[in-house]
C-alpha cells in the first residue's frame, strides 16, 4: 500500500495553501481563521482538534444524504475496485442504469434523456448550448442574484458581480429577481413577469434561446420563486421561441421537502433540467436531463466530457437515489425543515438584526439588516454571528450579493434533536453580539 505522509496541522495546511494555491483558489474562505476538517459522518463534521460541528452547509450543498454515507461509499468503492473509469466511447451498464433511474424520477409522460457531466457549471454550459442549438436563437434571459457556476458561459448567466470575471461571452439579458422581501418591484409574481415581457421586447432580438431559473436561488440568498413565477416565465419564454432551463443544482433531490424537484412546486414542466452537487453526495457528478427532441440536433457534432458517465461517480449517484428513497429524505427535509424554520422565526422575534427568515424544506436563510424598516443589509453583523456560530459548533454559509444572509442547507438527514442544538447555538451566537 502506498503511504503518503500528511501533515494535518492547521498551520502547515494554511502555509501550503498560501504558497502553492493560485490566488484564484484562495479567496473563497469562510472564517477569519482557517479550519481543517478531519472527518465527516452524516450531518456532523470534526475538526483537527476533535471538536464536533453540525454541518448546515453540506460542503456547499453537495452532501445530500450524509457525509461518508456507508451505502454511497460502498457503491463507489466497489465500482472503483473493478473499473474506476470507462470512457463514454465504450458501453457500461452502471451509467446506463443511472440514466434510466434519473429519467424515472422526472415528471411522467415525457421523453427524458440524460447527458452526464462532471460538475454543475459544465451542465449549465451544455444546457445553454443545447438551447441555442435547438432554437437557433442566441439570447438568453437570466435572473439577477442568480449563481450558475464558474466557467465562462456559466458566469455569463450569473447575476452577482463578485463571481463575474472579464472575458465572458455575451447575449444574456438579466431580469430582476422576484425577491419577496426586498425585490425592486415589491411582492408578488406579476410585476416580475411584466419585467420579462419588457426585457424580451427591448434587450433581445425578440426571439430567445431560453431562460435559466433556480426554483430557489441558493447562493443568491435562498430566494424562492413566488407561486406563478416559473410557470408565467415559461409561457413568456416559449412565446418568444425559447426554452425553460431549470437549475436544480441546489434545489434538487428532495431538498425543498414537498417535491423531488424545485420546479414541481409551480406545476411546470421544464425543457431542460440541470443537476449536480447532491446527485453525487460529494462525488463529482453533474447531469443535463432534457426532453429527447431537444438533444437530438446535438447528434451532428461531438460533445464529450472526459469523465462524463464515469461508472464510479454514477455508482455513487445510483446509491444516492436509493438512499433518498429508502431513508425518506425528502419527507425528512419537509418535516425537519419546517421545525427549523419555526425556530428561526422565534429567533427573529428576539433579535432585532434579523430582518427576514425564509426557505423551503432544508434550504433556509436568515437575512441580517441594520434596520428592519430600511432593510439595509448588514454584512458586518452577519460576519460576527457567523464567527460566533463556529464557536457554537455550527457551520453555515454567508451568502447573497451583500454577504448579509446566513444560509442553511444541511445534509437531508438532519434530525429534530439537531434542530434544538442549531436553535440554541444560533441564539448563543446572537446573544454574544451584545
Ligand atoms: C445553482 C447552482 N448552479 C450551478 C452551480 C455550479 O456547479 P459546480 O460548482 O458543480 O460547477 C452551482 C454551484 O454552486 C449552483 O449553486
Amino acid at each position: 500500500m502506498i503511504t503518503l505522509e500528511t501533515d494535518w496541522s492547521v498551520e502547515a495546511t494554511a502555509e501550503r495553501r498560501e504558497k502553492y494555491y493560485a490566488a484564484s483558489q484562495q479567496k473563497f474562505v469562510p472564517f477569519r481563521e482557517p479550519m481543517v476538517f478531519t472527518k465527516g459522518e452524516m450531518q456532523y463534521l470534526w475538526d483537527a482538534d476533535g471538536r464536533r460541528y453540525i454541518d448546515l452547509l453540506a460542503m456547499n450543498v453537495c452532501i445530500s444524504v450524509g457525509h461518508a454515507h456507508p451505502k454511497v461509499v460502498a457503491a463507489a468503492c466497489a465500482q472503483a475496485a473493478e473499473l474506476t473509469h470507462c470512457t463514454t466511447m465504450f458501453y457500461h451498464p452502471v451509467p446506463a442504469h443511472f440514466a434510466e433511474e434519473l429519467a424515472a424520477v422526472m415528471p411522467k409522460g415525457h421523453d427524458w434523456v440524460v447527458h452526464f457531466t462532471n460538475s454543475g457549471a459544465e451542465a449549465i454550459d451544455l444546457a445553454m448550448t443545447m438551447a441555442r442549438g435547438f432554437t437557433g436563437n442566441l439570447d438568453l434571459l437570466s435572473l439577477r442574484t442568480a449563481y450558475h457556476g464558474p466557467t465562462a458561459a456559466a458566469q455569463s448567466v450569473t447575476g452577482i458581480a463578485g463571481w463575474r470575471h472579464p472575458g465572458m461571452p455575451g447575449n444574456v439579458a438579466f431580469v430582476a429577481e422576484p425577491n419577496q422581501y426586498r425585490g425592486v418591484f415589491g411582492a408578488g409574481a406579476q410585476p416580475y413577469l411584466d419585467e420579462i415581457d419588457r426585457t424580451i421586447a427591448t434587450a433581445t432580438t425578440g426571439q430567445i434561446a431560453g431562460m435559466l431559473i433556480e426554483p430557489v436561488q441558493g447562493y443568491g440568498g435562498v430566494i424562492a420563486m413566488p407561486p406563478g413565477y416559473i410557470s408565467g416565465a415559461a409561457e413568456r419564454v416559449r412565446a418568444a421561441g425559447g426554452l425553460l432551463i431549470i437549475d436544480e443544482v441546489q434545489t434538487g433531490f428532495g431538498r425543498t421537502g414537498d417535491h423531488m424537484w424545485g420546479f414541481e412546486a409551480d406545476g411546470v414542466i421544464p425543457d431542460i433540467v440541470v443537476m449536480a452537487k447532491g446527485i453525487g453526495n460529494g462525488f463529482p457528478l453533474g447531469a443535463v436531463v432534457v426532453r429527447k427532441q431537444i438533444a437530438e440536433p446535438m447528434r451532428d457534432k461531438f460533445m464529450f466530457h472526459t469523465y462524463g458517465a464515469n461508472p464510479t461517480t454514477c455508482a455513487a449517484g445510483r446509491a444516492v437515489l436509493q438512499v433518498i428513497h429508502e431513508e425518506k429524505l425528502q419527507e425528512n427535509s419537509r418535516i425537519v425543515g419546517a421545525a427549523l424554520l419555526q425556530r428561526l422565526q422565534d429567533l427573529q422575534t428576539r433579535h432585532a438584526s434579523i430582518g427576514d427568515v425564509r426557505g423551503r424544506g432544508l434550504m433556509l436563510a436568515i437575512e441580517m439588516v441594520k434596520d428592519r424598516k430600511t432593510k439595509e443589509p448588514d454584512p458586518a453583523i452577519t460576519a460576527q454571528v457567523f464567527e460566533n456560530c463556529r464557536e457554537a459548533g455550527l457551520i453555515l454559509s454567508k451568502s447573497g450579493p451583500n454577504q448579509s444572509i446566513l444560509r442553511m442547507v444541511p445534509p437531508m438527514c438532519l434530525n429534530l434533536r439537531d434542530v434544538d442544538l442549531v436553535a440554541e447555538g444560533l441564539d448563543r451566537a446572537f446573544a454574544a453580539l451584545s
